[in-house]
């Protein structure tokens, strides 16, 4: 039987740069304190060092590029999103970020040590095009490594949302249809899709991290404001779905709360691989 929901990756891609250009501030505000965790074991796993050249894609604010500078690494970010590029320059204006496609990138074969990926691999339409050309821009010996978010049952933000609106809601709302968002959280298959785009010794590490909140609305007004999938699947509840889902949320926000924070257990998964010599 033919798949009802074919991905059409254009119109995903058109999606979710719409999405990205819209809430560049409202990303920083939410999700600074959350994905910057994952940096250190992430330019960890591919060897950052002084005088690596790296590339970082998906690079939004600016984060990763910024850490791997402050460790001595020649970085370019590169983002499809001009609003991101933008923020990311305004905060690092000694480091070079440039818009492009993680699925067709501007840069000759061979010219990077590292290429990483935080959080971004989740958002693309053809995941394995980025995988392919990341292994096309490094250098025989390079690394690769990318982040993604745990499964649900452990990134605790995403299983409250989805329980929620599951429960209360639509969990079918017709959106332009993309790769499932947790398919990388298997580590099985972020070895298999690095095998694939021709890494070899792919590795597969879950990273903690905890997402710390100020009130028990936040989680809702996070995901409302600060992503793209997961805002559009609020956006298109009833508005008597999304009372009744804001508030089963703020409930089980409750059961995280320590002293005058709400702490989200939000584990990342990193994958890193190296290109062949040969
Ligand atoms: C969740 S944010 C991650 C930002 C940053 N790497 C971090 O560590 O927080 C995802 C980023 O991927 C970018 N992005 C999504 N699809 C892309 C694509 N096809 N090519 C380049 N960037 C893309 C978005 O514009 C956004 O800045």
């Amino acid at each position: 039987m033919a798949n009802p929901h074919p991905i059409d990756p254009a119109a995903f891609r058109d999606f979710e740069h719409a999405g990205w250009q819209s809430i560049p501030e409202q990303y920083h505000d939410a999700f600074a304190g959350l994905t910057t965790q994952a940096i250190g074991p992430l330019l960890a796993a591919v060897g950052v060092q002084g005088g690596t050249r790296l590339l970082d894609v998906a690079s939004g604010p600016g984060y990763v590029a910024a850490a791997a500078a402050e460790q001595g690494a020649v970085v370019v970010g590169v983002d499809f999103s001009a609003a991101m590029v933008a923020r990311a320059r305004g905060r690092y204006p000694a480091l070079h970020f440039q818009e492009g496609d993680a699925e067709a990138l501007s840069f000759p074969n061979n010219s990077f040590d590292a290429v990483v990926m935080n959080f971004g691999l989740l958002h693309l339409g053809q995941p394995e095009q980025a995988l392919a050309e990341a292994r096309r821009v490094l250098c025989p010996g390079g690394r690769a490594g990318f982040t993604v978010w745990a499964r649900p049952e452990e990134a605790v933000g995403f299983r409250i949302v989805l329980d929620a609106v599951a429960r209360h809601g639509d969990p079918n709302v017709s959106l332009p249809a993309g790769p499932p968002f947790f398919r990388f959280s298997d580590p099985q298959e972020c070895m298999r899709a690095l095998r694939e785009a021709g890494f070899v010794t792919p590795s597969v590490v879950q990273v903690p991290q905890v997402w710390r909140l100020g009130s028990l609305d936040a989680l809702f007004e996070n995901m409302q404001g600060s992503t793209v999938r997961t805002a559009g699947l609020l956006r298109g509840q009833s508005a008597e779905a999304l009372d009744a889902i804001r508030s089963a949320m703020r409930e089980a926000m409750a059961d995280y709360r320590k002293g005058d924070t709400i702490e989200l257990p939000m584990p990342a998964v990193l994958a890193s691989a190296t290109k062949p010599q040969f």
